[in-house]
């Protein structure tokens, strides 16, 4: 084993009142992958914060190369040989893709003072073909997809000597060929000594590359092993501190409905060719393929958000024409976006506003909202899905980043959808709130409802599918039954074109 490298001890962190952290040790060695493994809530972020001087512990020790460490500003870390990929994305968005990766270290050219573009998009592009990225350097980040701007600041966090890096969550947005592509860099890391702490609810992840693993419950230290794949059970024992036997639920009995969703050559000029299937009633209609290969554009049309080329969209055996996402809505449909910080949620508002942003007109009789009946059903889906919150008047954007996807949840829950376009549900969602979500869809199933679920995680797509849809460079590649269907089948047809 390496020596060490960085050891935290002790660390407290309280908001306001509220321990988020209690004494926590952290002890990282030289060419190890640690993983930190914890519930949406626990603090792994805050405590990677802290490492990295964003936020001040009110207690506790540092010690990085055998001295305190002191960081007085964020921009110092490089210095220490520090690099992190942050959970919420630090990208500027009007910043092109290069701008970004060497934001205030940009190549100089001859004349002093100013940059050297060429250059600078030059080493992007290196780094990025290192990720097996093909990338415009030039292009503006707010144009990217949120699979792209992971790559991005996966690059950036890749551009300098680290002896240290941190990873909050980098495979969330990212599809099993990139994931790949990031395990076998982060495996050549860790042969040239660097230590990488690494954050990911994918426990599936664990095994390629982890080689210690910490686990946070509730702000509190619990337990450090060596990793072996045989502690899977006990690691989401110790993290959710409950048994959890089973990945699924049971799926309830299913017979297939009538027709709700009847796409007939459905062609956009982002990328959709020719796309046509049906979906029905009480269905779980999942939606597989690589990155790029359509799908977030294909919910995109279906809820009016991205126009339409050529095509027809039926509801119910009625042909619809669907102009606008508040359309889309009213005619009964529900999205749930890969993209939460930006579609997702008003962050300067409460948990239960934005859990009852779409259903208020549930709650409300002769034009007055009934605040009691509308607090109980927020408060009932904080509870079911775990969301840790101070309550329900807590502001969003002061939420977990799990504890924020969540919320999105419940607000489409809540709203009781008649076709649910699901993007990647469960992404950086908790092994215990997967399952509740889980739950939930076959409730809303049972009760009538046709949920599309995209998912780039293949165990869940086979786990929860009545059927699959496979797409590939904008097509549907393949349509199977859950019985014929396994990871190699759908692998074949998502790389197919
Ligand atoms: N600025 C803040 N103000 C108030 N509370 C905060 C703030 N930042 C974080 N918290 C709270 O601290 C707790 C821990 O949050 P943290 O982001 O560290 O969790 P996490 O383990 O990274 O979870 P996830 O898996 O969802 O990313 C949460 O309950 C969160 O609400
Ligand atoms: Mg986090």
């Amino acid at each position: 084993m390496g020596e060490v490298l960085l050891k935290a001890q002790g660390i407290c962190k309280a908001y306001s009142g509220i321990t988020v952290l209690d004494h926590v040790e952290l002890t990282v060695r030289k060419g190890e992958v640690h993983a930190l493994l914890g519930e949406n809530g626990a603090g792994k972020s805050t405590l990677m914060k802290i490492l990295t001087g964003i936020v001040k512990q009110d207690e506790g020790s540092i010690i990085y190369r055998g001295e305190p460490l002191w960081i007085h500003h964020p921009q110092e870390i490089q210095k220490y040989g520090i690099g992190i990929v942050y959970q919420e994305f630090n990208l500027l968005p009007d910043l092109t893709v290069a701008e970004n990766i060497f934001i205030g270290r940009e190549p100089e050219s001859r004349f002093r003072g100013f940059i050297n573009d060429r250059k600078m998009n030059r080493q992007a592009e290196e780094i990025l073909e290192q990720l097996h990225c093909r990338m415009d350097p030039t292009q503006k980040v707010s144009t990217l997809s949120v699979a792209q701007q992971q790559m991005v600041e996966i690059a950036k966090a890749l551009s300098y000597q680290c002896e240290l890096l941190i990873m909050d969550e980098p495979t969330a947005a990212l599809t099993e060929h990139e994931i790949q592509v990031l395990f076998s860099i982060i495996r050549q890391l860790r042969e040239e000594g660097v230590a990488i702490i690494y954050i990911s609810h994918r426990m599936s992840d664990l095994d390629a590359i982890v080689d210690t693993v910490s686990v946070l419950r509730d702000g509190h230290f619990i337990a450090k092993h060596r990793y072996k794949p045989e502690l899977k059970d006990q690691l989401i024992k110790e993290m959710v501190g409950r048994d959890l036997v089973q990945k699924y639920p049971p799926r309830p009995a299913y017979t297939r409905g009538e027709c709700t969703l009847r796409v007939q050559d459905l062609c956009t000029h982002k990328r959709l060719k020719h796309i046509s299937f049906e979906a029905y009633q009480g269905e779980i209609l999942g939606i597989a393929g690589l990155m790029g290969a359509g799908r977030t554009e294909l919910a995109r049309a279906l809820f009016g958000a991205d126009p339409i080329e050529k095509g027809e969209i039926q509801l119910y055996g009625k042909k619809q024409v669907i102009h606008s996402p508040s359309q889309a809505i009213r005619m009964g449909f529900g999205y749930v976006t890969e993209d939460r910080k930006r579609d997702g949620l008003m962050l300067e508002q409460s948990l239960k506003e934005n859990i009852l942003l779409s259903s208020y007109e549930r709650f409300s009789r002769l034009g007055m909202i009934q605040d009691g009946m509308a607090d109980k059903e927020a408060d009932s889906f904080i509870e079911m899905l775990r969301i840790r919150a101070a309550g329900r008047s807590q502001r969003v954007g002061r939420l977990s980043g799990g504890n924020q996807q969540k919320a999105v949840i419940a607000k489409w829950l809540c709203r009781r959808s008649r076709v649910l376009l699901l993007d990647e549900p469960t992404r950086g969602i908790d092994v215990g709130a997967k399952y509740e979500i889980y739950e939930w869809m076959y409730r809303l199933a049972e009760d009538g409802a046709t949920i599309l679920m995209i998912s780039s995680e293949l165990p869940e797509i086979l786990g929860m599918s009545d059927r699959i849809l496979v797409m590939s460079g904008g097509r549907i590649t393949a349509e199977l039954d859950a019985g014929e269907a396994d990871q190699n089948k759908i692998l074949k047809y998502a790389m197919s074109q």
